[in-house]
């Protein structure tokens, strides 16, 4: 079969566009600049033991240069508390949550555990939740319409992915779990409102750095039993976590860190400047074309202090959460589907087909093409 997919470049006219996944392909021109100082050699005999020589007794196949940078980072940009917690690695951030619902639901009496979250929520949570048909836990749905008892775990989406709106759980504080997935709670996306303390909080170097492809997340977490059980989840799911794929995230991480601890004198980029730049040059773009347009809607946040740039900063979600104000289109995510741009249709986020999700995060070649399609609409 043909394949109509152009990954930026000689994109014609009815090329198929696709910002329907989250890919952070955007990003990659930074990493370019950077050249050699992230990139990773690892020898033949190197990393072949599944065992790292961290001395962690929880997590045994946490690689301790990787657990350093990533300790050292959320220090530099201070979005996240990590003195006294666990940090436990999964493959992704995917991974962390389904060891995240194991370990929850396993310490919990009462089965299965219902796992609510606020709508729109991430639209990978019901699918995430229900894949292994599992007898501890199940997807209940929106949080706002729970209706349940104290037996519940609420994922906690902030900055949310699709709308960049900043969460706070919905369902009772004193009842109940709470899971915070903080994908995108970085300086290029959203004004950093001092260090998160929540009992998990979950990150992924997808869209912290945009190596989507190393698959590496991590988690912080504050009770000894609950990152046990995490990470007992990962030893019994994949016997650990890649040592390569550790040892590519502790260098791409350290050269974001030293370019702020450490900046070089010939002014070389800084990642969040980098990304904040070319983020707000593309809702810029984004927003211009939809006011002219007039078919459709995008959320509006206001400017906040931001304690990492030290000034008021706008918000930049990783995703357009767009919503069809034309009547006469039922179907938001069909109406892109005939300009050749795919989308992710609001019902898998929980809400109606009046709304989509479209990615920020691709190359400069499919969101220039993207917004030429927007900008031509009659
Ligand atoms: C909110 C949220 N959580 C988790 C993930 C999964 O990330 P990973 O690539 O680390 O599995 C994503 C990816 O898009 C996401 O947007």
């Amino acid at each position: 079969m043909a394949c109509n997919y152009t990954a930026g470049f000689g994109i014609g006219q009815d090329s198929v566009i696709n910002l329907d996944h989250g890919d952070p392909t955007m990003f990659a021109p930074f990493w370019k600049e950077v050249g050699d100082d992230a990139t990773v050699k690892i020898s033949g005999w190197e990393k072949m033991s599944y065992t790292s020589s961290c001395d962690d007794d929880i997590c045994w196949f946490l690689e301790p240069e990787f657990a350093n940078e990533v300790a050292r980072l959320h220090r530099i940009v201070n979005n996240a508390a990590t003195d006294g917690r666990y940090i436990i690695v999964g493959v992704g951030s995917t991974q962390m949550i389904h060891a995240t619902l194991h370990a929850l639901a396993s310490i919990e009496l009462r089965h299965p555990v219902n796992v609510v979250s606020a709508a729109p929520y991430y639209s990978m949570y019901p699918g995430i939740v229900d894949l292994m048909k599992s007898g501890l836990y199940h997807w209940a749905g929106d949080a706002a319409a729970f209706r349940g008892d104290d037996n519940f775990i609420e994922l906690v989406c902030s900055p949310n992915n699709p709308d960049g709106a900043i969460r706070h759980a919905m369902l009772g504080k004193e009842a109940g779990k709470r899971v915070h997935d903080m994908a995108y709670y970085w300086p290029q996306y959203s004004p950093m409102r001092g260090p998160a303390d929540h009992d998990i909080m979950l990150f992924t170097l997808s869209k912290a750095t945009g190596h989507a492809g190393t698959r590496l997340g991590w988690a912080l977490v504050k009770n000894k039993e609950v990152a046990r059980e995490m990470a007992k989840f990962i030893t019994l799911n994949t016997i650990g976590v890649s040592k390569d794929s550790q040892v590519r995230a502790a260098t791409i991480l350290k050269v974001i860190s030293d370019g702020y601890e450490f900046p070089k004198p010939n002014g070389a980029p800084q990642f969040f400047h980098f990304g904040q730049h070319k983020l707000a040059d593309r809702w810029r773009r984004l927003r211009r074309a939809v006011q002219e347009s007039g078919q459709f809607s995008l959320p509006r946040f206001s400017p906040e202090f931001c304690e990492f740039f030290k000034e008021y900063a706008e918000t930049y979600p990783g995703f357009a959460w767009l919503r069809c104000e034309d009547q006469k289109i039922n179907d938001c995510e069909d109406f892109f589907k005939r300009i050749n741009v795919l989308t992710r249709s609001g019902k898998h986020f929980g809400v109606g087909q009046e709304y989509v999700r479209i990615s920020m995060l691709d190359t400069d070649a499919n969101f220039d093409v993207f917004i030429k399609r927007i900008s031509s609409l009659d």
